[in-house]
């Protein structure tokens, strides 16, 4: 009894003394740092910033169209399937030798040294660590953008940080001027997602690079770049040169979009050695990544055929989308990722209703006092399941 008092005050003091009781007292977190009510319909992110909650799930199995979490249809590679089940009889060892060897192979791609590179079981696990690293002492802020990818915000938050949210420009690209002036003397991190989640936008690549170059001075930046292999000018607009030249920048990647990998879980992150020590002083990174999933990794980088083949359909898709929805009068945001969020004109709860109804699954947002639906992109054949659904949901 007295050690859960003497933990629940160190646990109340705590909290207050970071100023996370404020929301928090009002609305429990989810492990995520995100906000539920027991009889709320909606996960809440910010005051302004909120996702319904799906229908109870039908078994996924039966599911047309399955387009809620921007993954991709085609994946994994063949290659990469090969090499995963070659090296599933290697499961009795521990993978620290083929581990380096796909540093080597990422460096080398990236352009900066194998110790510039920190691997991770998906890059949330290295954005929930660099959150966790940064805010442990329950102290300090993060400034990203609004909407935002929430999961190094969330982590942030829940270990005391607060978010300091910059709401996007109209045209959804990132407010860096806004962001640049929130900065103060306890921010750790400035989070910039790009293409972004959950909009799809891209901000722009010069803009960006100067932002992150000069900001950098000042703070940590990281850029995740989960969707950028996905837009029209590819990794040609990363902001790793900024590591390689030595600047506080961390940029986070994925096997999951473009290598079509969510379920095999390997992700990375760029940045300069002394940063990524910090973090692998506390945490550790490739160790949560199994055999086959390293052997995976490593033959998909070499299938361009497939990279190709993926990001060519994913814009077909993407087309499809854009044309369906102007047909119908319908605005969307500009995406450059591989999934599209236009606007609702119909109530949220039953547009999904009906959706899920037809086995469709699609994600709704409410933010800017508008509902939106993200509908990833799927095969052509689930598209036209959603393009079908979409008719009798919005009538
Ligand atoms: C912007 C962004 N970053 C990171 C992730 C995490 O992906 P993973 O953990 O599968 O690498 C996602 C997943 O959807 C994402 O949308």
């Amino acid at each position: 009894m007295s050690t859960t008092l003497s933990r629940r005050e160190w646990l109340r003091k705590g909290l207050f003394a970071s100023g996370a009781l404020t929301l928090g007292a009002a609305l429990p977190m989810n492990s995520m740092g995100a906000s539920l009510r027991e009889d709320s319909k909606y996960i809440y992110y910010s005051n302004g910033f909120k996702e319904l909650k799906r229908p109870k799930l039908p078994d996924l199995s039966t599911l047309k169209a399955r387009l809620f979490l921007n993954e991709n249809p085609y994946g994994p590679s063949p290659k990469a399937l090969e090499a995963l089940v070659n090296q599933a009889p290697g499961g009795n060892h521990y993978s620290w030798n083929i581990l380096s060897e796909l540093v080597e192979k990422i460096a080398d791609q990236e352009g900066v040294k194998p110790s510039n590179i920190m691997m991770g079981p998906g890059s949330s696990d290295l954005l929930e660590k660099t959150a966790l690293v940064s805010f442990m002492k329950g102290e300090g802020n993060i400034v990203s953008g609004d909407p935002a990818y929430m999961s190094l915000v969330n982590v942030s938050k829940s270990c005391g940080g607060e978010w300091k949210a910059v709401k996007l420009l109209d045209d959804y690209q990132h407010d860096l001027k806004k962001m640049e002036a929130a900065i103060d003397a306890d921010t750790k991190i400035v989070y910039i997602t790009n293409p972004n989640n959950p909009t799809g936008t891209i901000t722009n690549d010069k803009d960006l690079y100067d932002f992150v170059e000069r900001v950098s001075d000042k703070v940590m930046v990281f850029v995740d770049e989960a969707y950028l292999e996905l837009s029209d000018k590819g990794l040609k607009s990363s902001m790793v040169p900024l590591v390689a030249k030595g600047k506080n920048v961390i940029v986070s990647r994925t096997f999951s979009k473009i290598h079509g990998m969510a379920g095999i879980r390997v992700g990375y992150i760029v940045g300069l050695e002394d940063t990524l020590n910090s973090i692998q002083k506390i945490t550790r990174g490739g160790m949560g990544i199994s055999g086959p999933s390293i052997m995976a990794a490593t033959a998909s980088m070499d299938d361009k055929e497939f990279l190709e083949m993926s990001k060519t359909k994913i814009a077909e898709s993407r087309q499809f989308t854009f044309d369906l929805l102007e047909s119908k009068g319908i605005s969307y945001m500009p995406s450059q990722t591989n999934f599209v969020m236009f606007p609702l004109e119909v109530d949220g709860d039953t547009y999904l209703q009906k959706m899920y109804d037809e086995k469709v699954a699609v994600k709704v947002y409410k933010f800017w006092d508008k509902t939106w639906c993200r509908v990833s992109m799927g095969t052509m054949d689930e598209m036209k399941v959603f393009a079908g659904a979409l008719d009798k949901a919005i009538g």
